[in-house]
């Protein structure tokens, strides 16, 4: 993760916001600039030089809205997966909203060389305006390790710039959430790219562009049911002795792509041994699962909540 980020330059900040004046003072000193007010030789040739390349930058081919983004972003974990598209020749094109939300929207884009089919992404993008995010990030962020930094003081005082790191901050942890699970075997997308607020996903749905139904949609015949159970019980298994519980698990969580059962929506995974609250958590989570399932025919005694936490506790190490 970036906590790095943080740590280099918490002292520093703290000593900007403690005390301006010195800091300023430190800033200026030291003789003053030249400014003589001409260009130099070498400054006029590098402006030229500039203006030209403004203006035989390579035009995006039709239809593009992008070149790919691929170069200056996050990369997914390894091994990479050979449909991932890598060429920085490809391009990125906007095929609409799979769907939007108070705290994220998700569109489907296609990435590829120009003229060729590419792969179909979903592009998720937390969305930093407005007062989302903020019933989310009470309970959840404890126990993630943080500096007092300017950067928290911003996030508290929500300025646009501090509402802008706590999207990132979402972004970051989800992309890590699913880079984590992926390198485990979860049946979780593969995390293609992160880039400031933007998750390009693996797409889960068809060739056409379809999104993978959430479960919730889902009204399975009893034999199916069944057998969605047991994946949803061995997920949540493997991400226990991960020592993480998903955070925010129900029936719209989930997307069931070509009769496998996928967890998806993860910036708020929960660490189980450092957050207080874990084990609520955990056991929100399982209770929701699980009255779905029974709501959805699955008797009580195969769904048993009760139980499935306490196996997964003792899953997590914290029987
Ligand atoms: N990788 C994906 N493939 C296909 N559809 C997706 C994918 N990720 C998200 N979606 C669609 O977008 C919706 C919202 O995504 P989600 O991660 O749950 O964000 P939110 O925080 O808005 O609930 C999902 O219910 C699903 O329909
Ligand atoms: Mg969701």
């Amino acid at each position: 993760m970036r906590e790095h980020d943080y740590e280099d330059y918490s002292d520093f900040e703290d000593s900007f916001d403690e005390e301006p004046a010195r800091r300023v003072r430190q800033v200026y000193e030291g003789p003053a600039p030249d400014r003589s007010g001409r260009l130099t030789e070498g400054e006029r040739v590098r402006l030229a030089r500039l203006r030209d390349d403004a203006y035989t930058e390579t035009e995006l081919p039709d239809g593009a809205d992008r070149w790919t983004t691929w170069d200056s972003a996050e990369p997914g974990p390894h091994p990479t997966p050979d449909w991932v598209v890598t060429d920085l020749g490809a391009v990125d094109t906007e095929l609409g909203v799979l769907k939007t939300g108070k705290e994220a929207d998700v569109h489907l884009l296609r990435r590829g060389l120009p003229g060729t089919d590419g792969v179909l992404l979903a592009a998720k993008r937390y969305r930093s305006d407005e007062h989302k995010l903020f019933h989310r990030d009470a309970g959840y962020l404890e126990g993630r390790r943080m500096r007092r930094s300017r950067e928290m003081r911003a996030m508290a005082n929500r300025s646009s710039f501090g509402r802008n790191l706590i999207a990132e901050q979402w972004a970051v942890a989800e992309f890590a959430a699913l880079s984590r699970l992926w390198t485990i075997g979860a049946p979780v997308p593969y995390p293609v790219q992160r880039n400031g607020t933007e998750l390009l996903l693996e797409f889960l749905g068809d060739a056409d562009g379809a999104a993978a139904p959430r479960l919730a949609q889902l009204r399975p015949e009893p034999d199916e049911l069944a057998d969605l159970w047991a994946q949803a019980t061995a997920a949540l298994e493997l991400l226990a002795v991960q020592g993480v519980a998903h955070g925010d698990l129900s029936a719209y969580n989930l997307l069931v792509h070509e009769g496998h059962l996928m967890v998806i929506d993860l910036p708020q995974v929960v660490d189980l041994v450092a957050n207080p609250g874990g084990h609520e958590f955990l056991t929100r989570d399982v209770r929701n699962l699980a009255g779905w399932f029974h709501a959805r025919g699955l008797p009580e005694h195969v769904t048993a909540a009760d139980d499935l936490v306490e196996a997964l506790t003792f899953a997590a190490g914290l029987g």
